[in-house]
């Protein structure tokens, strides 16, 4: 069933277009409320009435209605879908989406939706065969599109061979098996507490200064997103970071250094069934903080420092057997002989490590390159991917852990 789910129907203009109103059907009797967006081609093969019959909303077509004015906001569309459907996707429609061209609304639609998006294409089968149609199917594929290859028979054109679009129910079933997959992910991860530290933490010398690191807390909070999205409750204790967390189950603590992290997330470890130490938490804080601003001198100035706690360390030596523990580790030398060291002297289930020596892998990249090292010795290293397809890894060995 497709109750609940919100899905866009983007039409092209392809002869397929008839198939549409099938389609339409089909995913309305599923549950699914769907709306529909037309190329201004498409609706010389399809009638916008017929489809607007069928799927009870209006059809889209221009940037704004020429009658009342009204915006039709391609953002709000985008932010209201579950899933974008582009069926049929003609040739020109997917070269223009595979190179970034939007100068319709079924286009801008696409660039600035944040769901998943599936691909229908349906032309003749030279047009198919052709190396700029199979290029364009392959960059469509790399943004993480799915596509729903054409199948063979009779075209339009007399010929035969690969161009028909997929049948309607065929694509329905696709999905309903895609949001299926999608919930029985969600399932697995939807009871479960998650405990993350992210950020950098800072170390305050006087009131105006203070001892820091590069940490922007991406990393951290690309894997609560991700979490989050497979329906785990997620605590972030969080040290200064320019990040926001937009699911609603990541809950937010902000603090400002070792110490607090330490006390917030002593609190919340207990309750946790999983804790991610990604905070690149300060190793040192000054033995005295200055009330007064420290003012400057023509002597060298020395700032003693001491060790703070060692929070994962601290959090490990009281995990109980339910509990999984995931450290990071970044390094520059003796790269995976110091993440094990790690790993055992902070009784961790499993370390990220990433090396400073992996170009893209490291402090303010939106990218990370990392190796993942258990308590078993199993060793899994990962090619060089956004940091949102790292948590993506990440989140599915977490979920090893609880699998049956
Ligand atoms: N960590 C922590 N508290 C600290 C220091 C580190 O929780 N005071 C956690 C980090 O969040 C990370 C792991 O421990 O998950 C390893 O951090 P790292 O700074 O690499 O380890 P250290 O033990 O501080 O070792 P190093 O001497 O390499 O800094």
């Amino acid at each position: 069933m497709l109750k609940g789910k919100n899905i866009i129907l983007g039409i092209t203009g392809s002869i397929a277009a008839y198939k549409a109103a099938i389609l339409v059907r089909s995913l309305v009797k599923e549950g699914a409320d769907v709306k529909v967006i037309m190329t201004p081609l498409a609706k010389e093969f399809i009638s916008p009435l017929t489809l607007a019959t069928l799927c009870k909303n209006p059809i889209l077509v221009d940037f704004f209605n020429p009658e009342n004015g009204d915006w039709n906001s391609h953002v709000d569309l985008g932010l209201w879908a579950d899933l974008y459907l582009i069926a049929p996707a003609s040739a020109n429609t997917m070269g223009k989406m595979a190179h970034g061209i939007a100068d319709n609304l079924l286009l801008t639609t696409y660039l600035s939706a944040k769901c998943p998006v599936m691909i229908a294409p349906a032309m003749d089968l030279d047009m198919y065969q052709h190396p700029a149609t199979l290029k364009n199917i392959e960059i469509l594929k790399s943004y993480g599109n799915t596509i729903v290859e054409a199948t063979s028979g009779e075209l339009a054109s007399g010929l035969i061979g690969k161009g028909r679009m997929e049948e309607p129910e065929v694509i329905t079933e696709k999905i309903k098996l895609f949001f299926a997959q999608q919930e029985g992910e969600k399932k697995k991860l939807s009871n479960k507490k998650i405990l993350i530290t992210a950020g950098p933490t800072y170390e305050q010398i006087d009131p105006v200064r203070f001892i820091g690191n590069n940490s922007t807390g991406k990393m951290g909070f690309a894997i609560a997103e991700e979490l989050a999205e497979r329906g785990a409750i997620v605590d972030m204790v969080c040290g200064p970071t320019a990040e926001k967390a937009s699911h609603k189950n990541i809950i937010v603590h902000n603090v400002v250094s070792a110490n607090d992290m330490l006390h917030k997330s002593l609190e919340l470890f207990d309750s946790s069934d999983v804790s991610i130490m990604a905070a690149a938490v300060a190793d040192f804080t000054p033995v005295n903080k200055d009330q007064q601003k420290v003012k400057r001198g023509k002597e060298n100035l020395t700032i003693e420092l001491k060790p703070t706690a060692d929070i994962a360390k601290t959090l490990g030596q009281s995990k109980r057997d339910n509990q999984i523990m995931v450290g990071f580790a970044l390094e520059t030398q003796n790269e995976e002989f110091n993440a094990k060291d790690k790993l055992t002297r902070k009784n961790l289930d499993f370390i990220v490590l990433n090396s400073l020596n992996d170009k893209g892998a490291g402090f303010g990249y939106d990218t990370n390159k990392i190796t993942i090292i258990d308590n078993q010795n199993n060793i899994q290293k990962f090619e060089l991917k956004t940091k949102r397809e790292v948590a993506g890894d990440i989140a599915d060995k977490i979920l090893t852990y609880f699998e049956d």
